[in-house]
């Protein structure tokens, strides 16, 4: 089976009770499990990897190079701030698409800017936790053209 990697930065263990009004009541482990059901049977499996340390978030990019077809990554609020991320997301070959559960855009203007989105194959944001399973879909369909 090929493999996806479904990474989530910080403070996106929390969800279901952070802030559901902004980034709705489904737990991390509920959205890992609908994304696995609607990859399988395209033969492809999720691994998942939750941090809230940026240098655990590289070692997992830099881990997953050229053993996964593709990344979908929330990488919180990292994505404003984080120049090692992007430098990790450039440094290896599967694609990356970042993921945002919020409308960014229409949020604190410090949320408007992506320091990840240019390094990455493209950007996913105010779908909610359906953002994941468009991302993981776009990667599958990518991978087959
Ligand atoms: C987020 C948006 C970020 O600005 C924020 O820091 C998060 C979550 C989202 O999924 O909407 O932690 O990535």
């Amino acid at each position: 089976m090929k493999r996806l990697l479904l990474l989530n930065g910080p403070n996106l263990n929390l969800l279901g009770s952070r802030e559901p009004g902004v980034y709705g009541s489904q737990t991390l482990e509920s959205i890992i499990n609908s994304v696995n059901e609607s990859v399988e049977p395209h033969g492809f499996s999720i691994e998942h990897f939750q941090s809230n340390h940026e240098g655990e978030l590289i070692d997992r990019l830099q881990q997953a190079n050229g053993k996964v077809t593709g990344v979908v990554f929330n990488p919180g609020a990292y994505t404003h701030t984080s120049i090692a991320l992007r430098d990790a997301i450039q440094a290896i070959d599967p694609p990356v698409i970042e993921v945002h559960l919020s409308n960014v855009h229409n949020r604190e203007s410090f949320r408007h800017h992506s320091m990840l989105a240019p390094v990455c194959t493209g950007q996913i944001v105010g779908l909610g936790a359906k953002g994941y399973q468009l991302a993981a879909m776009a990667l599958i369909d990518q991978q087959k053209s």
